[in-house]
């Protein structure tokens, strides 16, 4: 089998759990696209680098400890609209199945599963968490099927931007995409991504998409630049990945973490700033880099909207907004819409 062909075909793992099935499809080709990705992005002008690469074992950790700080206030404020909506939510969608679109450690994901499953009074019921990393998508579906009877996991491992097509069908899928992730996507990549999910939805499906909302400076500005200095330790990992993964020789104190508001492009931006004129070699791609004092590398985006923006976004993809859930500060929200492209069976 050539490496392409290895991309698009799931290894199958009867699992020894019953009521749970993985299908892997990140093998050893991530390699391959980390490479071409750090690659492309490093010479580009302005260098950037994807953030997906943030979430290695050490970058998941931060990122957990990033949830848990008190200036970051997405995770827990998302929590909180799922708590208190969660069941309205799900009923409102008519789902019967859950799918999740980078589910992570799956912990929020009980607001939803709970309400599908007990006030539905559910005796099979299937969810779908799609997620990079095996360990978390495994724990996740242990834990979950340990505590409804009759919940069935068909777990997805790999990269929700290539491996949407490896998603079982299911009746009434609720497809959540939480966190407000979908903010990491450029304008022109979220635009491609949500009209593939309206492609890919069924008459029947809804889809759920966390995403943070536009606030004053100082607390958009202070949540990407924790005291306790988690996030600039979080930024600068995607440099000790790049050293571990494709040999590269990164100082990582020659770095320095900034992040900001855009409010013209209404997003917050991270970058790593050069501290020092240094060369970087990645040998591994055969790349030597040098950086001037000064000279930063963009790694992420995180896309702040409004009710409005966000409404047109989804419209101009094939979605309709059919639900709107936020807190009392308006903080972040979840957006439940339609799509206007359903395929039907
Ligand atoms: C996981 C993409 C939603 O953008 O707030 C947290 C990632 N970056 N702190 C975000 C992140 C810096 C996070 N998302």
């Amino acid at each position: 089998m050539t490496s392409s062909a290895l991309q698009f075909e799931a290894l199958e793992f009867a699992s020894v759990v019953p009521d749970v099935r993985l299908d892997i499809y990140r093998g050893e080709e991530w390699i391959t696209s980390f490479a071409n990705d750090v690659h492309r992005g490093l010479l580009a002008d302005p260098p950037m680098l994807p953030p997906k690469y943030f979430y290695d074992a050490r970058g998941s950790e931060l990122f957990d400890a990033i949830c848990e700080l008190p200036e970051y206030y997405p995770t827990r404020t998302e929590e909180a609209i799922l708590a208190a909506h969660g069941a309205e939510i799900v009923n409102a969608a008519a789902a019967r199945s859950l799918v999740e679109l980078g589910s992570g450690s799956s912990l929020k994901t009980e607001h939803l599963l709970r309400p599908l499953i007990l006030d539905n009074e559910l005796e099979d019921s299937l969810y779908v968490p799609i997620d990079f990393s095996e360990s978390a998508v495994r724990e996740a579906a242990v834990r979950l099927i340990g505590e409804y009877p009759g919940l069935r996991v068909h777990g997805v491992i790999g990269d929700f931007e290539k491996h949407l097509g490896g998603l079982p069908p299911a009746e009434a899928r609720l497809i959540a995409f939480l966190g407000g992730t979908i903010g990491n996507f450029a304008p022109d990549e979220m635009h491609f991504f949500l009209r593939r999910l309206a492609l890919l939805a069924e008459p029947d499906d809804s889809l759920l998409i966390g995403i943070d909302l536009v606030k004053d400076t100082e607390e958009l500005e202070s949540a990407y630049n924790d005291s306790a200095g988690v996030t600039a330790a979080f930024n600068k990992n995607v440099l000790a990945s790049i050293n571990s993964n494709l040999a590269g020789d990164f100082d990582l104190d020659a770095w320095e973490h900034v992040a900001f508001f855009d409010r013209e492009n209404s997003w917050i931006e991270m970058r790593l700033r050069s501290s020092i004129d240094q060369i970087v070699r990645i040998s591994a791609i055969d790349t030597v880099v040098s950086f001037a004092a000064g000279d930063e590398i963009r790694t992420e985006i995180s896309r702040k909207f409004t009710r409005e923006a966000f409404t047109a976004a989804l419209e101009s993809s094939g979605l309709e907004l059919s639900g709107w859930f936020t807190d009392e500060n308006e903080r972040f929200a979840l957006a439940l819409a339609d799509s206007q492209l359903a395929s039907g069976r």
